[in-house]
Formats: C-alpha cells, structure tokens, sequence
C-alpha cells in the first residue's frame, strides 16, 4: 500500500467507545493526571494498524536510508461533546505551520511522520487544497483532454517533482487525528517507537492541542437535546494534562524535542516560552503570535536565549515562507544534539 493513502479516518464517531459508566471518573488515587487520564480513556480502536506502519517506516530509515526522522504535529485537536459526535468544540489552526513545515524537513533530508488533523492541510498538496480556487480551476480543456493550466503548471511540476521524491523514497508518512483522545494515544504510541532512534529523533510540535475536554465517564452518548436543557447548556470542562513531561521524560528520553507557544499578546510571549522550557526541561521553544505567526517567530533555548527570525517585508509580499528560515536552524539545533549525545557515549 502507499504510505501516503490513509486506511483509516479519525473523523467519524468512534462507536466503540460508546459511553462506559464502569469507567471511574478521575478517582483521587496518587497516580499523576497523564497515567489517570490513559487509565480512564479507551485507545482509538486503530491504534495498532498505525503503530505497525509506523515501527516499519522508523525500522526502514533506520536500518536502510540512514535519514533523522521528525514528527511533526499539525492542525488542532477537537473536543467531541456527544460520543455519537454531532457537537464538537475545534480551534484556528488550518494546519499550516506543520504541513510547510514538514516539506522543508523532507527537503532537508529528514524523513516525515506527519501527524494531523485529519482534512486539514497536508505536505505538497496544501498548495491547491483549501484555496478560494477550486481544484478544477487548475485544469483545462484542450482537444477534448484535461490540461494544466499554463498559470499554474511550471509551479505545479516543482511540487510534483518534491511530491514524488517524498513518496518514492518513502520519507512521508501521514497519520491523521482528530479529537484530542486520538492525539494524546497517538503521540504516545509514535514517542515510544521513535524512542528507538534514540538522539536522531526530532519531535517538532506545532498543533494546537485543546487545553480543555470532556472525560468519556461525563460524555452523553447521543446528540444532546435542546429541549432537555431549558435554553441553556452549560458544559464543564476538564484541564488536558500536561503530556509534554512524559513525552520528555518518559516516552521519548533521548530525542529533542521543540514546542510552539502561541500568544496573542506580545508582552507574555517570551515569558510564556520560558516557562514552558522550566517546566518541561525540554530544548527548545518556537514562540509566535496569532497576528504575525507567518511572518516573525522567535527561537527560546533553556539558558534565556532569544534568537528572533522574520521575513522583510519585500520576502512577505513575494509569498516566501518563514518555514524556509526555520527548519534550517532548526535542524541546526538538532545536529548539535546528536553530536551532544555521540560524545556522552564515546
Ligand atoms: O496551523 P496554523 O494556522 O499555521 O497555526 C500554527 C500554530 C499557531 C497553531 C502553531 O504555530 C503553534 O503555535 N502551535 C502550538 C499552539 C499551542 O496551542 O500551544 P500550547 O501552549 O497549547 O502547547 C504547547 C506545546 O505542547 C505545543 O507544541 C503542543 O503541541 C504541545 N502539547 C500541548 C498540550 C498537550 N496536552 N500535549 C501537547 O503535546
């Protein structure tokens, strides 16, 4: 099968995990609120067929191309309100930052897990998928067969070409996600074998996880009714644990491992960034603001370093991607891991 068609879809309603009262909700038991909350939320039903295709991808760059690997994480989480989901609470993030992302580490020479949200943007195909143009727009007629469009078509075989490159040398995988359960369960599974990479692991975590959920124990199974809520609805929310720890401490020791902070007030942002360094003990935060996301962002390092990066506003006009200054650096930062861990074992 072609690693880049998906036999799964995370956006439909997950019948097996249909409402389940024998599960206690949050007991004040001494376990920390990430092993509670795997403890009291099922796995999406999928989970092995993944974490088969990703143990052969890693297994491949591992033992036959010799390539990094980075996973990349995209798009936003959602936060299902009904298990038979018609509701849903989402957020902004079209998947941007991660899908251009992973295509300047695959033109680096990094090899890509791609982990998003499912129908959001993806690596290559992002260039005609979401616009105001439709796909057909792209084509012509000419005697009676379908054309690309001379507008189009000298850009369009650039990405062809990268398109193919990724494929046919089985750097790309894409694993789709859609609400935050299927998140979390993921990245952890993903950690864990990405583990066995040891250093040449990069995680780079640009989605936008929900900080708040509703726990399977308090989710209706059917479509909540209006009529039974007098005109309101009032929902109480759980705090996402913090899995950035585990991730750091538990799942994927050795790796390095990058966060984004998005804010969208200026004076908080390098604050904010700092603190996620003190509190994760991870290598580096990208911070950015809602407002200027595409055009300025800023590295933050452990010891106070800040290193700001923008495009001119001539590049910006020109439709330059920062992502193009990013992924450089950060893989600058990466090679200096890895040559960190050599020495710690020579
Ligand atoms: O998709 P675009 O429109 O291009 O937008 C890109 C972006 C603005 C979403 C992206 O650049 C960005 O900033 N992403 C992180 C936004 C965020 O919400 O950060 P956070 O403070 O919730 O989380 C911090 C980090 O921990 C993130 O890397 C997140 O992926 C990770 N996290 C958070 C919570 C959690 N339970 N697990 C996590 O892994």
């Amino acid at each position: 099968m072609s690693p880049l068609k998906k036999s799964f879809h995370t956006s439909n309603p997950d019948a097996d995990t249909a409402i389940d009262r024998t599960i206690p909700d949050f007991p004040a038991a001494q376990i920390s609120d990430e092993d509670k909350y795997f403890k009291n939320h099922k796995p999406p039903s999928y989970l092995p067929e993944i974490e088969k295709e990703v143990a052969n991808f890693v297994e491949f760059h591992q033992n036959q191309s010799g390539k990094n690997i980075v996973l990349v994480t995209s798009g936003g989480t959602t936060v299902p309100l009904e298990n038979n989901t018609v509701r849903f609470i989402d957020n902004f993030s079209a998947g941007t930052r991660g899908a251009t992302s992973a295509e300047y580490f695959l033109e680096n020479g990094y090899a890509v897990i791609f982990l998003h949200r499912e129908f959001s943007l993806l690596p290559y195909s992002r260039h005609y998928s979401h616009t105001t143009n439709c796909f057909l727009d792209y084509m012509t007629e000419v005697n009676n067969k379908v054309e690309i469009n001379r507008d189009f078509a000298d850009e369009m075989l650039l990405v062809l070409r990268k398109y193919k490159a990724a494929k046919e040398s089985n750097s790309l995988i894409l694993i789709p996600y859609t609400t935050v359960n299927q998140y979390l369960y993921t990245l952890k599974s993903i950690s864990e074998i990405m583990e066995r990479l040891e250093s040449k692991a990069l995680f780079y975590l640009a989605a936008a996880v929900s900080d708040f959920f509703l726990p399977q124990s308090k989710m209706p199974q059917h479509k909540i009714q209006s009529q039974d809520h007098g005109g309101k609805l009032i929902i109480d929310l759980e705090q996402v644990p913090k899995f950035l720890s585990r991730l750091v401490d538990n799942w994927a020791p050795s790796a390095m491992v990058v966060s984004f902070k998005l804010e969208t007030d200026h004076t908080i942002l390098i604050k904010k960034a700092m603190s996620a360094l003190e509190r994760y003990s991870h290598q580096l935060v990208i911070g950015n603001l809602l407002q200027t996301r595409k055009k300025e962002i800023v590295f933050v390092t452990p010891d106070g370093h800040e290193d700001w990066v923008r495009l001119t506003d001539e590049q910006y006009a020109q439709k330059e991607e920062i992502e193009k200054l990013i992924i450089p650096k950060v893989i600058s930062y990466h090679q200096q891991w890895i040559n960190s861990h050599s020495l710690k074992t020579e």
